[in-house]
């Protein structure tokens, strides 16, 4: 896959698949948007979370924006209500329409 892209938007992005996702797309330039609320860690508690990963990309690629959210929609940290619904939207439209925002 050689073909350049506006943004890519990676769901699940601080875990196994997402995170080396981020890590192709960044590494060839591209701007990410990852969407991961560590749903892993309030299903399975502390030792499952994800959030160390998600801070790795954080740290190490500029061109990666982190989005707290639920892919779902409708909530934010799992199992807490948010404003998701409209942070999701906004970032969906950042990819699709950057110049728009
Ligand atoms: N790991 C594999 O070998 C493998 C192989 C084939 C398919 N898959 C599929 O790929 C997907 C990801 O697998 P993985 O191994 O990376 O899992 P993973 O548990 O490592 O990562 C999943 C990530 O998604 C996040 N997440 C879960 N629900 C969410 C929600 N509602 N909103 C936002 N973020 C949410 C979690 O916090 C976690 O960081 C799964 O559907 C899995 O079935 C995995």
């Amino acid at each position: 896959m050689s073909r350049k892209v506006d943004g890519v938007l990676v769901t699940g992005s601080a875990g196994l698949i997402g995170s080396e996702s981020v890590r192709f797309y960044c590494e060839r330039g591209d701007r990410v948007i990852g969407v991961d609320n560590d749903a892993r860690r309030y299903f399975f508690g502390k030792p499952a979370s994800t959030a160390w990963n998600r801070r790795l990309l954080e740290r190490r690629y500029r061109n990666y924006r982190h989005e707290n959210v639920d892919v779902r929609g409708g909530r934010g940290r799992a199992g807490q209500d948010s404003e998701v619904p409209q942070a999701y939207q906004r970032t969906l439209m950042e990819i699709a329409e950057p110049e728009a925002l």
